[in-house]
């Protein structure tokens, strides 16, 4: 009979942990992630339906590897190991794990050798994610292998008798084809879950935790004009009324009438929102600042700045709520070391580690994708959930250079224009993300008789389902030749138009 529980996902370090919890999510599936110093006795009192083990970076053997209760595995829990997750079960049962150079890392097929619950539905050569240094070398007590990889590594391992699973490759990234089958394989199948996991669970969840965390004090909610804050303010003043202070700032590098549209539809939906004007304090900051990475600084630190100033006129707020999603928190992390920061996303990597407010961000585990679902949860109107992302530093990453106010307001106008046509031509709405950069370099045209020597709008418009990787995105050509002619007639300072087609990587979607 199926159940309704929830799967615990233990979180060895991988950069994929959190993918791991979006599939199950996907399925309508509770999960949690949590540490790996969890014991069999907290998975008998909270309930856990399933565990599944994540991958990780460190090899089984090192001195500070993280390890795990052995008495879990005496449970009679369904467990699904993915790569060092496997590893770790398998030296549980024997098994010697060897780090050697047979390293496997990138697209693989995978060969079934045995039919098994696990790979119900799966195809022989299906194409799988492997990532890893280590394998398992010899197999540990009463496990068989059920799937091999092209040069005959196990690729899947499977107990005989209790419900202990492994694979050695990444089913929740999507390369691996058929990803999403090993997982309703182990959660339906082989753990007789429900899917009975919604929007609607997220938002009671969420609603108990803010309440929790917050208690009494109040909480600054900065709601950029993106749907990311706009879903969180109306989350958060369901959840907690006249405690949440919603503010909008305006740091002079908004679109045109950026902050009229949000504010005021979302006025309607009763969220008393107070706006400040803090151009000058922004633009000033940033006068003469070339650099990308300082410039994402300065305006991190701005904003720290003005929530600071404006929280000192509310008694008892000692929260900052924040918009931010999951994707920013990776690429604004060193993840173990090799990894790189990518860019400071203003709202996680720019903040100034002595600020006064405890940040709160319920969204930092989830996609947007998700976040637009939860929107619709809450009642809130399409044009809102539909809205292309936006990042926090604003124009300022779209204008390559020094920001001046007229280089601000020659980027509004094109952007305006781009943003206008994609709307009527019905291809606003199939693309993740379009904008106009501003490229101050100079190049020489001709309109009428005249000699021009101006700048350059580049166009950009991307596919994408999480923003981590991209497409650029084919628009119709009429369309694209409407928008250029637009701009150069319409837009003084602008005598030529580029479409950017790069894809990330290795691209980004921002330019800077
Ligand atoms: P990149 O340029 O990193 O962008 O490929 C990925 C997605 O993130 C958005 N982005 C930001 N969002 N604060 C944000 O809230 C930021 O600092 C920031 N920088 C980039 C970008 O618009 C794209 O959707």
């Amino acid at each position: 009979m199926a159940v309704s529980g929830k799967v615990w996902i233990v979180d060895f370090g991988s950069q994929y942990t959190q993918l791991i919890a979006r599939r199950v999510r996907e399925l309508s599936v509770y999960s949690e992630m949590v540490l790996p110093d969890i014991t069999a006795k907290d998975i008998e009192e909270n309930d856990v339906a399933a565990l599944i083990l994540s991958g990780g970076p460190s090899s089984v053997y090192e001195d500070k590897a993280p390890n795990l209760d052995p008495k879990i595995f005496d449970l009679n829990l369904p467990v699904l190991g993915i790569c060092y997750g496997l590893q770790l079960m398998s030296r549980h049962f024997g098994a010697r794990v060897h780090s050697d150079n047979r390293r496997e890392y990138g697209r693989s097929a995978i060969h079934i050798k045995k039919e098994t619950t696990l790979l119900s539905d799966i195809s022989d050569g299906t194409i799988v994610w492997m990532s890893h240094g280590d394998h398992v070398d010899t197999l540990p007590t009463d496990f068989e292998i059920v799937a091999a990889s092209d040069n005959n590594a196990p690729a899947a391992l499977v107990h005989r008798q209790k419900k202990l699973m492994g694979l050695q490759f990444h089913p929740e990234v999507v390369h691996t084809v058929e990803g999403t089958r090993f997982f309703e394989n182990f959660l339906f199948k082989i753990a007789g879950l429900k899917r009975d996991w919604t929007a609607e669970h997220f938002v009671a969840q969420a609603t108990a935790q803010i309440r929790e965390t917050v208690g009494s004090a109040k909480v600054l909610m900065a709601l950029s004009g993106g749907v990311d804050s706009s879903v969180m303010g109306v989350l958060m003043y369901r959840a907690i009324g006249k405690q949440c202070v919603p503010v909008f700032i305006n740091n002079g590098l908004l679109r045109k009438n950026e902050q009229f549209e949000v504010v005021q539809k979302l006025r309607k939906m009763g969220l008393p929102i107070r706006m400040y004007n803090c151009s000058a304090q922004f633009l000033g900051a940033l006068k003469g600042v070339k650099n990308p990475e300082r410039k994402r600084k300065i305006i991190g630190y701005q904003f720290i700045k003005a929530f600071e100033r404006i929280a000192k006129s509310y008694p008892d707020i000692s929260f900052l709520a924040q918009g931010t999603l999951y994707p920013d928190v990776i690429e604004s992390r060193s993840v173990n070391g090799p990894s790189q920061i990518i860019k400071s996303h203003h709202n996680v990597g720019g903040l100034p580690k002595r600020m006064k407010l405890d940040l709160i961000e319920p969204f930092n585990s989830l996609f947007k994708d998700e976040v637009r679902n939860i929107g619709r949860e809450l009642g809130m109107p399409e044009d809102i959930l539909e809205r292309h992302p936006f990042p926090g530093p604003g124009l300022a990453v779209r204008i390559i250079g020094e920001i001046t106010s007229y280089r601000l307001a020659v980027l509004r106008k094109a952007d305006e224009i781009f943003i206008d046509e994609l709307k009527k031509s019905g291809e606003y709405y199939r693309v993740w993300q379009a904008f106009a950069v501003l490229i101050p370099v100079k190049t020489v045209g001709v309109m009428g008789d005249q000699r021009t020597y101006e700048h350059v709008i580049a166009l950009r418009s991307v596919n994408s389902s999480d923003g981590m990787t991209a497409d650029w995105s084919p628009i119709p050509n009429e369309v694209l030749s409407r928008i250029a002619s637009r701009i150069v007639n319409e837009v003084r300072g602008i005598n030529r138009v580029v479409y950017d087609i790069t894809s990330k990587p290795p691209g980004t979607i921002e330019w800077e």
